[in-house]
C-alpha cells in the first residue's frame, strides 16, 4: 500500500463501502465519534469477542464470566478515582480556537521521529542488501541513536511532570519542541488543563428527586463490586477471574481516528485476583499469554510491541501496553495493569462492607491483589481490518482488493455460487447453503458474472467460494476456490463442511497459543 494516510482513508472508506462500519446517524451529519456497526461488522465484531471469550472464560478453569449493569452507583466512580481522577490534560489554540490533548500532541512528535527512524532503516535496507542486519544498524547508528534518545527524553519529561501534575511543565514541553496546531500552524497555545472524561446521567423522574450518575467509563468496576458475590457463589479460589465484555463510554476530546477513539466503545476485561505478593509473576503470565493471543491470528509479530508505562495511572504498581502498528503507527491497543488491591480497598472504605477472602492454606484473610487485561474490542477491529485490507495487482495487470481477515474471524466463510441462474444449478447452490448454515454463516450469490462475484468475496474477506456448475449435476462436486491464493480445486460436496471447518474453527487456531 502506499503512503499511510492514503491507506488509512482507504480503510475508512472500505469499512462504509463493504457494509462493516458507518457513521452513527449519517442522515442528520453523524455524530462526532461514534459510529455504527453494520451487516458484515457486527459478525466480524461477535467472531472477535467469541475469540476472545473462548480463550480467556471457556479455555480457564479459574475464569469466570459477567455481565454488569452499564448504570452503577454513582460512588462507585468516587471509590474508583475516576471523579477526582479520570482526566485528560487539555490545551487550546489561542488562534484556531480547537482543542487538543496536549500529551497526544506530545507523542504525535514522537511519531513523527519515529518515521524519521524508519526512513533511515529503509535506506539503510537498500544500500546494504542481504547483508543488511537491522538490529545491530539500530544500536549503531548515531543518527538513530540521538533519534531514539530523544523520544525517550521527551516522553520521560512528559510522563514525569504528568505524574507531578505539573501542567505548566507540559505546556513549557509543547513550547520548547515548537509543536504547532496541526491544522493551522498556530503555535499561540493556551495553558494546559485538566478535563474529566465521564458523561454524567440522571436516574429518576423528576428533577428534585433525581440522581446524578455516570455512564461507565470502564467496565472493571463492574467486576469489582461483584467480587465477593462471583466467589462467594462460584466458590472460587484465589488465584480466580472474573471477565466481561461491554460498553464504556468516554467524552474523549481527540477524537479523529475513526473507531481507534470512540465516545462509545467496548471493553473487553479481565480482572484476575491474587495473593498478595505475586502480582510480578502474573503481570509477566498474563503478558505473556495476551500477545500469545494476539499472535495465534497470525497478524505478523512485527506489527506488536510491548510499551511498558513510565506514567502510571491512579490504581496500577505496573502497566504495559501491547501497541500494534495501526495505519497511523504504533498505537496502544490493550492494557496489562497490576493494580494492586487499590480498587478493592476503596470500595470496602466506600462502601463499609468487607471485600476480603479468606485464604485457606493459609488460614488468614486478606484483600486480594488484581492483574487486569483490557482490550478495546473497536480497537481490536480496526487492528484485524486495516491489517487485513490488501491491494495486490494481478498478472494481467488488475488490481484486486482483498481482505486476508484471519479466516476464523470472518464474517461470511463461504459464498455458494450457481455458474449461471439456470439449468437447475440455482437448486443445488441453494441445497448446499441449507446444509452448510448449520454450522457456518454462509451465503448465496447469483448475481454477475462469477469472477465479479469471486472479487466481491474477496473484497469482504470471504475465505472461500465454493462454485456449482454443470458437471456438478453429474458427479456431486463443487470447485472451491481459496481468498488468499485463489487456487481453485475440485471437492466432493460431502467434503465441504469438513474442508471449511479446518479452516475456521476457533479450536485450531487458538491451538497455536
Ligand atoms: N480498565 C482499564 C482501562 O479501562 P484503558 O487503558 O483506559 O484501561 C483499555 O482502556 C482499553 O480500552 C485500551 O487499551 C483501548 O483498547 C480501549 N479504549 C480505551 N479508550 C477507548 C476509546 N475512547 N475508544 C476505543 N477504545 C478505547
Amino acid at each position: 500500500m502506499t503512503n499511510q494516510p492514503d491507506t488509512f482513508k482507504k480503510v475508512i472508506s472500505h469499512a462504509k463501502e463493504y457494509g462493516f462500519v458507518f457513521q452513527s446517524s449519517e442522515i442528520y451529519d453523524g455524530l462526532s465519534a461514534v459510529y455504527d456497526y453494520a451487516q458484515n461488522g457486527i459478525e466480524l465484531k461477535k467472531n472477535i469477542r467469541e475469540y476472545w471469550w473462548k480463550a480467556m472464560v471457556q479455555m480457564n478453569d479459574n475464569i469466570v464470566g459477567l455481565d454488569a449493569a452499564i448504570f452503577m452507583h454513582p460512588t462507585t466512580w468516587k471509590a474508583s478515582g475516576h471523579v477526582d481522577a479520570f482526566n485528560d490534560p487539555l490545551i487550546d489554540n489561542k488562534d484556531s480556537k480547537k482543542r487538543y490533548r496536549a500529551d497526544v500532541l506530545i507523542e504525535d512528535y514522537c511519531a513523527k521521529i519515529e518515521t524519521k527512524i524508519d526512513k533511515e532503516i529503509k535506506k539503510a535496507e537498500k544500500r546494504f542488501g542481504d547483508s543488511f542486519n537491522k538490529d545491530e544498524f539500530i544500536s549503531t547508528n548515531t543518527r538513530v541513536i540521538s533519534y531514539q534518545d530523544k523520544i525517550k527524553s521527551v516522553l520521560s519529561r512528559m510522563g514525569k511532570s504528568l505524574e507531578n501534575e505539573d501542567l505548566d511543565d507540559v505546556k513549557a514541553l509543547i513550547e520548547e519542541l515548537e509543536i504547532a496546531d496541526p491544522l493551522t500552524g498556530s503555535k499561540n497555545w493556551t495553558d494546559v488543563k485538566q478535563f474529566n472524561l465521564m458523561f454524567g446521567t440522571k436516574l429518576g423522574a423528576s428533577a428534585e428527586s433525581a440522581m446524578d450518575l455516570y455512564l461507565r467509563p470502564e467496565t472493571a468496576q463492574g467486576i469489582f463490586v461483584n467480587f465477593l458475590n462471583v466467589q462467594k457463589t462460584g466458590r472460587m479460589k484465589i488465584p480466580f477471574g472474573i471477565a466481561q465484555t461491554g460498553k464504556a463510554f468516554r467524552n474523549e476530546i481527540v477524537a479523529r481516528q475513526f473507531i481507534f477513539r470512540m465516545r462509545e466503545f467496548e471493553q473487553m476485561e479481565l480482572q484476575f485476583f491474587i495473593k498478595p505478593g505475586t502480582q510480578v509473576k502474573w503481570y509477566e503470565y498474563w503478558k505473556e499469554a495476551r500477545m500469545k493471543w494476539h499472535l495465534s491470528l497470525g497478524m505478523g509479530s512485527e506489527n506488536y510491541r510491548f510499551h511498558d508505562h513510565d506514567k502510571l495511572a491512579h490504581y496500577a504498581d505496573a502497566a504495559s501496553d501491547i501497541e500494534f502498528k495501526f495505519p497511523f503507527g504504533f498505537k496502544e491497543l490493550e492494557g496489562i495493569h497490576s493494580r494492586t488491591d487499590f480498587d478493592l480497598n476503596q470500595h470496602q472504605t466506600h462502601s463499609g462492607k468487607k471485600l476480603q477472602y479468606f485464604d485457606h492454606e493459609d488460614n488468614k484473610s486478606y484483600t486480594p491483589y488484581v492483574l487486569e487485561t483490557s482490550i478495546g474490542l473497536d480497537r481490536m477491529f480496526l487492528a484485524v481490518f486495516s491489517n487485513a485490507l490488501t491491494e495486490e495487482t494481478l498478472e494481467n495487470n488488475t488490481t484486486r482488493t482483498v481482505l486476508k481477515l484471519p479466516s476464523v474471524l470472518a464474517p461470511t466463510k463461504a459464498a455458494i455460487l450457481p455458474l449461471v441462474k439456470k439449468d437447475g444449478l440455482p437448486k443445488v447452490a441453494k441445497s448446499i447453503v441449507k446444509e452448510l448454515k448449520w454450522d457456518f454463516n454462509v451465503v448465496y450469490d447469483e448475481k454477475d458474472a462469477v469472477g465479479r462475484r469471486y472479487r466481491r468475496q474477496d473484497a469482504l474477506g470471504t475465505p472461500f467460494c465454493v462454485t456449482v456448475d454443470h458437471d456438478t449435476l453429474e458427479d456431486d462436486c463443487v470447485t472451491i476456490r481459496f481468498r488468499d491464493t485463489m487456487n481453485q480445486q475440485r471437492v466432493k460436496i460431502g467434503d465441504l463442511k469438513s474442508i471449511i471447518e479446518n479452516e475456521v474453527s476457533m479450536k485450531n487456531w487458538l491451538k497455536k497459543m
